[in-house]
């Protein structure tokens, strides 16, 4: 499961890293295809939600990219919020092996998600977040509050953080 897509770059790597190891794996791109606030309120940024009649056009760019990237067989989109994607993943009693959390990046945000999505990991799994910098104060915090919780230091590497689930 990645948590947060936007137009499908890192959800088309794995995508691509997954069918190099020959593993027969499905992401389910959860994102509402909205953006993130600082899109909205940054004028540089507000361009990339390229806006018809006031509404983000991601999801057609994402949709598009996949399509002709040709990995339409491996890439599941689900454009809803991250809290009721959880809500509905969790009463349909879905799992997975890894969530890859790049969605909202606040601390409130990043909390709430590792809480929703963590109960979503299979035994033996792992949740993975993005933006673990100087700069995503909040996605620290959050990272090494839930991980305190369950006696984990979250791994570091690069600006992704993870916590395993054993
Ligand atoms: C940083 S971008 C994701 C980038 C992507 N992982 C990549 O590397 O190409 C963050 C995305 O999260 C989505 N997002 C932010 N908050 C969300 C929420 N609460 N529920 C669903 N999607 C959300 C935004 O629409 C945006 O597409």
């Amino acid at each position: 499961m990645e948590v947060g897509t936007w137009t499908g770059a890192s959800a088309m790597h794995m995508a691509r890293v997954a069918r190099g190891l020959g593993l027969t794996t499905e992401i389910l791109c959860v994102d509402s295809f909205l953006g993130d606030a600082e899109h909205w309120m940054l004028a540089r940024q507000r361009s990339e939600l390229r806006l018809e009649f006031g509404h983000p056009q991601i999801y057609r760019q994402f949709l598009a990219n996949v399509v002709h990237a040709g990995l339409e067989e491996i890439i599941t989109p689900f454009p809803c919020t991250s809290a009721h994607a959880a809500r509905i993943l969790t009463r349909e009693g879905v799992r997975c092996d890894i969530a890859y959390l790049d969605a909202g990046h606040e601390y409130r945000d990043v909390l709430t998600d590792i809480q929703d999505y963590w109960v979503l990991v299979r035994d033996g799994g792992a949740l993975i977040g993005n933006g673990f910098r100087p700069d995503r104060p909040g996605v620290r915090a959050a990272a090494r509050e839930f991980g305190a919780s369950i006696g984990q230091d979250p791994e570091v590497d690069g600006d992704k953080w993870v916590l395993r689930k054993e």
